[in-house]
């Protein structure tokens, strides 16, 4: 690999001026590395469990473009890796990557940071709830359950409707909730993990409305932001308006985009200067990673922009084959449309197995790992909630080969059941 210097104060970018047509590969399988929570795991007694290529967690498998390991390589060559401050180069990528994807213009001084979006999301709640507050999230939504109830605040759903076979919010409900004195926050998902939703402009205005005219700040999970199949378009929740920008903050990450979840490094976007004082204080303990720095400027570059969009595309072919290869071969099944994020939505309940019990079902019937409804029930206090009941989410951000055998896999499970059942 050619030796590249790493300049703190510039942005990260091999390709400048260069005029480059990209190509990516997603369908090579990669090296499954030790302990990579999507190949492998370990039982407890540290047993390698064979064969566990899992559709359940919510990361790609994909080689990722290679600017990542090139600024990984130069910040490595300066071997100082003590505490690090953040460096104007950093600030230019991350300013650059909202302006090209989203035309969204962000001042440096909003740019706070976390280690996870989890982590974010647990601080801005101590930042702008109190104990015993309410928090409301949309569900079935992934579990940010614990981040609230840890700050000793109570999880509000305020659960989404199925309109022909697409999730669509209700702004009564969400009226009703968020006019509750008690009710401080929601966490928004933006895409919807799990439905898939990319949210409307129109959508997120009318959202924005009714919390603000109620005092209700908006915390938006932004955690999938590049992942949006065309023609839907994200919008990050602050860039609506110079008004909503101050009820509201954005945590995003390379997470999910890129799959670099182990370099524990997140933003939290909050253009308020008190809400950001209240952050800042909560966070002041936390400490810089160097390598999860220096992969968000390898990340986002232009080769990085180019592979997200070639990576969606790809993805969203996967999703198309899935889709059809249930069409034809289970019927009964039926996925709401991947608008954002690579984790279609299955509509399964033909199979008639209860929530709880589908993913262990699965696994021991045709060692299919995916995640079950049940998990995105959003209000864990209440044991009895189940949204997202007769569905199931499957990670197809993969090399198609594994898409293929997930979709054999799901479809030998149907054939059993369904001649369990009868049917067949
Ligand atoms: C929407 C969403 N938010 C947050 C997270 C957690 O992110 P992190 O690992 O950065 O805490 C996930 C992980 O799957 C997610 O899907």
């Amino acid at each position: 690999m050619e030796k590249i210097v790493f300049d703190y104060n510039k942005r990260f970018e091999p390709d400048e001026g260069a005029d480059r047509d990209y190509t990516f590969d997603f369908d090579t399988i990669i090296d499954k590395g030790i302990g990579h929570a999507t190949w492998r795991c370990y039982d407890k007694d540290g047993k390698l469990e064979e064969d566990n290529i899992s559709y359940s967690v919510a990361e790609s498998k994909y080689l990722p473009p290679s600017t990542i390991a090139k600024a990984l390589h130069a910040r490595i060559d300066n071997v100082h890796i003590g505490y690090e401050s953040i460096y104007p180069g950093y600030y230019e990528s991350v300013k650059w990557w909202c302006r090209t994807r989203f035309g969204w213009d962000v001042d440096t001084s909003w740019i706070c940071h976390s280690p996870g979006v989890h982590d974010g999301i647990q601080m801005m709640i101590q930042a702008v709830c109190q104990p015993g507050d309410n928090v409301i999230v949309q569900t079935p939504i992934y579990c940010f359950w614990g981040d609230i109830t840890h700050e000793g605040c109570h999880v509000l759903p305020n659960e989404l409707v199925l309109k022909n076979g697409r999730y669509e919010m209700d702004y009564e409900d969400l009226e009703k909730k968020c006019s509750d004195p008690k009710t401080t926050a929601i966490v928004l998902c933006s895409p919807h993990n799990p439905v898939g939703r990319v949210w409307t402009r129109e959508e997120l205005l009318k959202l924005a409305d009714i919390c603000i005219r109620n005092n209700v700040f908006i915390i938006s999970d932004e955690n999938h932001w590049d992942i949006v199949m065309k023609p839907h378009k994200h919008i990050p929740f602050s860039s609506l308006s110079p008004e909503i920008a101050m009820h509201s903050a954005v945590l995003t990450s390379t997470a999910k985009s890129f799959a670099t979840a182990a370099l524990i490094h997140s933003q939290v976007y909050i253009a308020n200067p008190e809400v950001r004082k209240k952050y800042l204080k909560v966070q002041y303990m936390s400490y810089r990673n160097v390598f999860g720095l220096a992969v968000v400027c390898g990340a986002y570059t232009k080769e990085g922009s180019a592979w997200i969009d070639q990576m969606c595309e790809y993805t969203y072919h996967n999703f198309v084959y899935l889709r059809d290869f249930c069409a034809q071969n289970m019927p009964e099944f039926w996925l709401t449309e991947l608008e954002g994020t690579y984790l279609p939505w299955i509509n399964v309940e033909v199979l008639q197995i209860p929530s709880k019990e589908i993913k262990k079902w699965l696994d021991d019937t045709v060692g299919l790992k995916i995640q079950d409804g049940y998990f995105f029930r959003g209000n864990y206090d209440d044991p009895e909630a189940d949204p997202g009941a007769g569905f199931i989410r499957l990670n197809v951000g993969c090399p198609r080969s594994f898409v293929v055998t997930a979709a054999e896999k799901l479809k030998k499970a149907y054939d059993i059941r369904m001649k369990e059942l009868g049917k067949k």
